[in-house]
């Protein structure tokens, strides 16, 4: 089975958020994939994600609320096909660890733009455009990376 990994920094905000899109979109399109994600960071192991990104998710009908956040590790690198970071400092640490297996999610529909990251916003209204960002890219890379045809 194929396997892919989301990191941002804290696996609280944007990562998770993005594992739980993964998972709807795998689901619609009947792939059968090991989605997981982690943080580059340790500050916020073993917590659920953030309020905003469980709210948002909700309100496309995704639940994330089980997730809970853990550090990405070197046998990670091994243990996933595919490692998709959510900016570039997190490209730039798990390219430290060893890893070549490394796409940008915004490279995938968003010009390459870093996902920006929501636990610094004000407000709510920030998670409503990382989550159309994480959705239109999350489509985008699985149409490159794990369209049917090439399963
Ligand atoms: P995330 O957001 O990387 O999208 O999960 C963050 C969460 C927490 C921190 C930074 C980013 N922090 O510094 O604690």
């Amino acid at each position: 089975m194929q396997s892919i990994i989301f990191v941002c920094l804290g696996n609280i905000c944007r990562s998770p958020l993005a594992e739980g899109v993964a998972v709807k979109i795998a689901q619609e399109r009947n792939l059968a994939l090991k989605i997981d994600s982690a943080g580059t960071g340790d500050w916020h192991i073993g917590e659920p994600p953030c309020d905003g990104s469980i709210k948002v998710a909700k309100m496309h009908g995704i639940e994330i609320t089980h997730l809970r956040a853990r550090q990405f590790t070197k046998e990670d690198i091994e243990r996933f096909d595919l490692i998709v970071v959510l900016d570039e400092s997190n490209r730039v640490h798990v390219k430290s660890l060893g890893a070549k297996n490394i796409e940008k999610l915004g490279c995938f529909g968003y010009e390459c733009r870093d996902v920006p990251d929501p636990y610094f916003f004000d407000g709510f209204d920030g998670f409503l455009e990382v989550y159309k960002m994480i959705e239109i890219c999350v489509n985008e890379l699985f149409s490159v990376k794990f369209c049917k045809a090439f399963l």
